[in-house]
């Protein structure tokens, strides 16, 4: 049984490698499909791959990923510990924003990797994965509160490159992060049924924290079962629709060489 879930992950990055059903492929070196464990109780996922994923097929080992492990780090946890991926999986040229049609092509992988793994917590990392779970949502006011919904929580944190372009959003990300254990903790309390899902987190009771702008293996519920890892998964899953679009703010860069820019995310 313990394979199960690596074997339908490894079937996914099979497929993920070798996609050509966005133009994003055309322009990718390796595509990144995620990393982490299978078994991982937290899921993070983040906007798309940059120039160093791009060349390590690996999601965030370049500069805001070395931060984003620090992070992960801060909190007692292992990258091993934890699954990290982008909503989508190959390097958008330029490192301009992925399209809504290429992050709705992608949607399926994301969309079963996060079925296989069945995190108890998902932590968005910038405004295209937020947009997936908190759609309208404006990172400056709902960072860092969690979701409570089907027996899950989502917590929306900044992207990890847009804190090192803004040192000023340095403490409230640690702060973001040192809340993540606690809400784990409560998501394994709501499903052993002590709290319901509709029940308002306090977190979501605090008022919106005001950003300044730039300075210059524990036990698991039982698994969904895994998608057949001969099948595409465009042929496995129903349609889906396309991802919300993303609020009309800066974006942030995927790319740690990218040009300073002004976004939170
Ligand atoms: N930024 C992202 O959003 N994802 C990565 O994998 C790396 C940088």
């Amino acid at each position: 049984m313990t394979d199960d879930r690596a074997v339908a992950l490894e079937a996914i990055a099979a497929q993920v490698q070798t996609c050509t059903r966005c133009a994003l492929h055309k322009s990718r070196t390796k595509a990144v499909p995620g990393a982490g464990s299978p078994y991982a109780e937290i899921m993070f996922i983040g906007e798309g791959p940059g120039y160093n994923e791009d060349k390590q097929g690996l999601p965030f080992v370049g500069r805001s990923g070395n931060y984003l492990t620090e992070l992960i780090e801060s909190i007692g946890l292992t990258r091993g510990d934890v699954f990290i991926t982008n909503v989508v999986k190959c390097r958008p040229p330029e490192n301009r924003d992925p399209l809504p049609d290429e992050m709705a092509t992608c949607r399926p992988y994301l969309d079963e990797q996060q079925a296989i793994i069945d995190p108890l917590v998902i932590v968005t990392l910038g405004r295209f994965s937020m947009g997936r779970y908190f759609p309208g949502g404006k990172i400056t006011a709902i960072h860092g509160r969690p979701k409570y919904e089907g027996g899950r929580a989502y917590i929306p944190l900044f992207h990890p490159a847009a804190v090192l372009r803004n040192p000023a959003l340095e403490e409230p990300m640690a702060e973001d992060f040192r809340r993540i254990l606690d809400v784990l903790a409560e998501v394994k309390r709501r499903r052993a049924g002590d709290v319901a899902d509709e029940a308002p987190a306090e977190a979501m009771a605090e008022a919106p924290i005001e950003v300044p702008p730039p300075a210059a293996p524990p036990a698991k519920t039982a698994p969904p079962p895994p998608a057949s890892p001969q099948r595409s998964l465009f042929e496995t899953l129903p349609p889906e629709p396309a991802a919300p679009a993303a609020p009309p703010e800066p974006p942030p860069s995927p790319d740690d060489n990218k040009p300073t820019q002004l976004s939170l995310f």
